[in-house]
């Protein structure tokens, strides 16, 4: 098999045309209209893109953080995106179409929610905090409540609930797997998308470049906030995540 070629599940797959460029992933078209060829880069950008920078490995350290957690969450009988690896840095997901909507769900405040509440970081927010935003680059994400969602025509009240569900049900599943690695979750983003049936599963990706993750013993963060307040190499951090999930999900 070559770089662009993958044996899976008896067939042939094949890597097609770039489809998509996000800030940290590409997606290709491949062979089976049913299945994508996923990619995670090196870069890393923060405020929407703004400030980019490579860092080598950040790309394989994600993949590898993602599926694990997916394949966990697979293991608790969460429907996800992510059918399996074909490198380091490359995997297969389901085909689905994107929901534009970003599932923010926050344990603890921190980052916008600190700006736009002026309340403390680090306070746990009970019941958790599920927060929409408008999957938008030009516009920078726009925050977005449910109904605005529904008009626009994203999703109807009936996806939101199914969408809020299951966000929960991933929520609960992490938290309990992360404290069992003295790791807090403080906030993190999901990503949901419809099957040609039209099922809503979870899709994107599971990594410490969508999540806010501390020690518990250090009160260090192990994310992409290293990068965005300038605290040194994300990769430590990462790396750290990477080897107590290996650990615990062994
Ligand atoms: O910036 P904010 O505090 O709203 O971020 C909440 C969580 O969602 C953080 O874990 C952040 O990494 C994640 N997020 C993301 N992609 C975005 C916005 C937020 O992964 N576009």
């Amino acid at each position: 098999m070559t770089d662009n070629a993958v044996e899976f599940n008896g067939q042939t797959i094949t890597k097609g045309d770039l489809l998509y460029e996000g800030k940290a992933k590409q997606v290709f078209a491949t062979s089976d209209p049913a299945i994508l060829w996923m990619h995670y880069m090196d870069q890393v950008t923060a405020l929407n893109g703004k400030v980019k920078e490579e860092y080598a490995g950040k790309g394989q350290l994600n993949s590898n953080i993602s599926n694990r957690l997916f394949t966990y969450l697979a293991s608790k009988g969460v429907t996800h995106h992510w059918l399996g690896s074909v490198s380091a840095t490359d995997e297969l997901v389901k085909k689905v179409d994107i929901i534009p909507l970003e599932v923010v769900t926050r344990n603890y405040t921190a980052g916008h929610f600190v700006s736009r509440f002026g309340v403390e970081p680090m306070q746990k927010l009970t019941p958790r905090v599920q927060e929409l935003y408008y999957k938008s680059d030009e516009l920078d994400d726009p925050f977005m409540n449910q109904s605005q969602a529904i008009s626009l025509g994203f999703a109807s009240e009936a996806d939101l609930k199914t969408i809020f569900a299951l966000a929960d049900e991933v929520n609960e599943l992490l938290v309990a797997l992360f404290e069992q690695i003295d790791i807090t979750l403080i906030d993190y983003k999901l990503e949901f998308g419809r099957l040609a049936d039209g099922q809503i599963i979870l899709a994107d990706e599971l990594s410490p470049d969508n999540m806010r993750l501390v020690d518990q013993k250090t009160g260090k963060s192990l994310d992409k906030d290293v990068f965005r307040q300038k605290q040194g190499d994300l990769r430590v951090g990462y790396q750290d995540v990477l080897e107590r999930l290996e650990d615990v999900l062994k």
